[in-house]
């Protein structure tokens, strides 16, 4: 091949030179079933009530509920992810095993509306049920006490189980919860239900609006049970055990952050990785965007293709209606 500097004979902007050719070429593509909706029930809310540091997102009351999902399927979504507020809680987090705790009445709402169009999913964590808002049962020393809480944690499954479920999403990082949970579900007659197990996650600033989503008052931080941003292969120590101890599905969160992480995950396993686009994620692009400092529509897309180069077939974000109707790959 002959070239000289002024002319070269290879020449890579030929396949971004026009609009086809450049989506024939692509290699990165975003489906609406791949993308979940994280989706917030608060107990004995009439009307949906908007949360102030997450533009666009809203907790649901029961009703409109059933209308986010009924909106969600028709828009192709794959899943949804349910947190649920409750109007009561303790130490002990007693609604989030009550048969008509806030919970599992939106699951089974929810199941209800969306037959097989959907995957309905569960978050299964304390910290949204407990008044000390940490992921766990305490101790009297005040620390967070593992296998206790792994005993909430099976009771949780088989109640969500109960209401109809497909999925859950432990959340909480405690040692053993996916064996345990697995264990009660089996063990319940439960099988049949999957576990989207949060492998990778880090203990991050970047959930801040969503305790105010879930009105989780923490007291202290989440530092002894979720991860150190610090760390990447202690995310394949995690990924090893999660798959020893009966993940259906892996996740890391949150995304933007860690493309590192979820590229090895990616790589060393052979089950669907999901990666949760969250909450700060989402209030970093709204603010700047409010403030006409970057492109919106764009700067969303382009974090979603990222996460999905970097190895996620599932992504949990809060724009997932929105670019499954406006279009996902523009
Ligand atoms: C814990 C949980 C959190 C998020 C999902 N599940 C908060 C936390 O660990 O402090 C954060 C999600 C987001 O920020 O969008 N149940």
């Amino acid at each position: 091949m002959t070239s000289d500097s002024a002319h070269p004979a290879l020449r890579p902007r030929r396949l971004r030179s026009g609009g086809a050719i450049r989506e024939l070429v692509a290699e990165t593509r975003l489906h609406a079933k791949n993308l979940v909706l994280p989706v917030f029930v608060k107990e004995d809310l009439r009307e949906p009530r908007p949360i102030p540091a997450m533009p666009g997102v809203v907790q649901h009351g029961l009703v409109s509920l059933r209308k986010a999902v009924r909106e969600a399927a028709d828009a192709g979504v794959g899943g949804i992810m349910l947190f649920a507020v409750p109007s009561r809680k303790d130490a002990v987090g007693s609604e989030a095993t009550s048969p008509d705790g806030i919970l599992q009445r939106a699951i089974h709402e929810a199941v209800d509306e969306a037959g097989d169009a959907l995957v309905v999913m569960s978050d299964l964590c304390l910290d949204e049920f407990t008044d000390h808002g940490h992921c766990g049962l305490l101790d009297a020393g005040g620390r967070v006490d593992n296998d206790a809480t792994l005993e909430r944690y099976a009771d949780m499954a088989v109640a969500q189980a109960r209401a109809g479920v497909h999925t859950v999403g432990p959340s909480g990082m405690m040692d053993g919860q996916v064996a345990a949970i697995r264990t009660a579900l089996d063990g319940a007659g439960f099988a049949d239900v999957s576990i989207l197990a949060y492998t990778a996650k880090y203990a991050s600033a970047f959930y801040g609006p969503f305790r105010d989503a879930v009105e989780c008052e923490l007291r202290g931080d989440r530092k002894t049970y979720q991860m150190d941003p610090a760390n990447a292969a202690e995310a394949l120590r995690e990924l090893r055990l999660d798959l020893a101890e009966g993940a259906d599905m892996v996740m890391v969160k949150p995304a933007m952050g860690y493309l590192d992480v979820l590229r090895t995950v990616a790589d060393r396993c052979d089950l669907p990785v999901a990666a949760y686009q969250v909450s700060g994620e989402l209030a970093m692009v709204e603010a700047a965007a409010a403030r006409g400092w970057i492109d919106r529509d764009r700067a969303i897309r382009e974090t979603l293709t990222s996460i999905r180069r970097a190895g996620a077939t599932i992504i949990l974000t809060y724009w997932a209606v929105e670019v499954a109707t406006a279009g996902l790959n523009s």
